[in-house]
């Protein structure tokens, strides 16, 4: 399986199918591709803010991806004429030949549009499973029930924010890391902009001096990561 960050949240995994998450391409300056030029089956978007849902929409239109969201979202895809699964908390839903369970995420979630934000329900984390289980933990601070996520899941991969400001910072991060207990680490949601700007090896040295055993990967936006 390939796993490849592409800047902020977005990452592709290559299992049975390609799985694109949170893909936010278009002003994304770390961006390592155009959203006209990403191939996939599936997206998965874990809440509305512009910098997750991002090229989702546009993305699917021209792959014919199914996009899969949190209910409330998924009514506002699935009006842009895109193939949409709209699931929930605790759920598993599969779509092509990916699993993804649903799992909570500490966040806001609101939709942008021209003159208009509305609501989007609630920000939410994924355990996609295309062939091994990655944990994306979407924008949240840190939270005693990633014990269970890890638990329950075992991830072999975590995708973790690191830039503090929206979301957590490296020293939560490091203890989701222990609460959660993946075979790797990987920081994201940092350096994108200077709110979130964040040393990553700052998150590895807290990881390292922690309880957990976990790999820390530090990736290159477009660098491929085998799992
Ligand atoms: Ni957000
Ligand atoms: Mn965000």
């Amino acid at each position: 399986m390939k796993i490849t960050w592409l800047g902020h949240a977005a990452f592709l995994i290559e299992g049975r199918d390609k799985v694109l998450i949170d893909p936010f391409l278009t002003g994304n300056p770390k961006a390592p591709i155009g959203h006209d030029k990403v191939d996939c089956d599936v997206i998965c978007v874990t809440h509305g803010h512009a910098d997750h849902l991002g090229d989702a929409v546009e993305i699917a239109r021209r792959t014919g991806a199914t996009v899969a969201s949190i209910v409330e979202m998924s009514m506002y895809i699935e009006r842009c004429d895109v193939k949409s699964v709209g699931f929930n908390l605790g759920g598993t839903a599969k779509v092509e030949n990916t699993e993804m369970t649903m799992v909570p995420a500490f966040h806001s979630s609101s939709i942008g549009a021209p003159g208009l934000e509305f609501s989007a329900a609630m920000a939410v984390g994924l355990v996609v499973d295309t062939e091994k289980p990655v944990y994306h933990a979407g924008d949240t601070c840190v939270f005693g029930d990633m014990k269970l996520i890890g638990e329950l899941y075992r991830p072999d991969v975590a995708l973790l924010p690191i830039g503090g400001f929206f979301t957590m910072d490296p020293r939560q991060a490091a203890l989701a890391t222990s609460l959660i207990e993946p075979k790797m680490v990987v920081p994201m949601h940092y350096g994108t902009w200077d709110p979130i700007d964040q040393d990553p090896k700052e998150f590895e040295r807290l990881v390292r001096e922690s309880s957990s055993k976990a790999e820390v990967a530090i990736l290159e936006p477009g660098e491929p990561l085998e799992v």
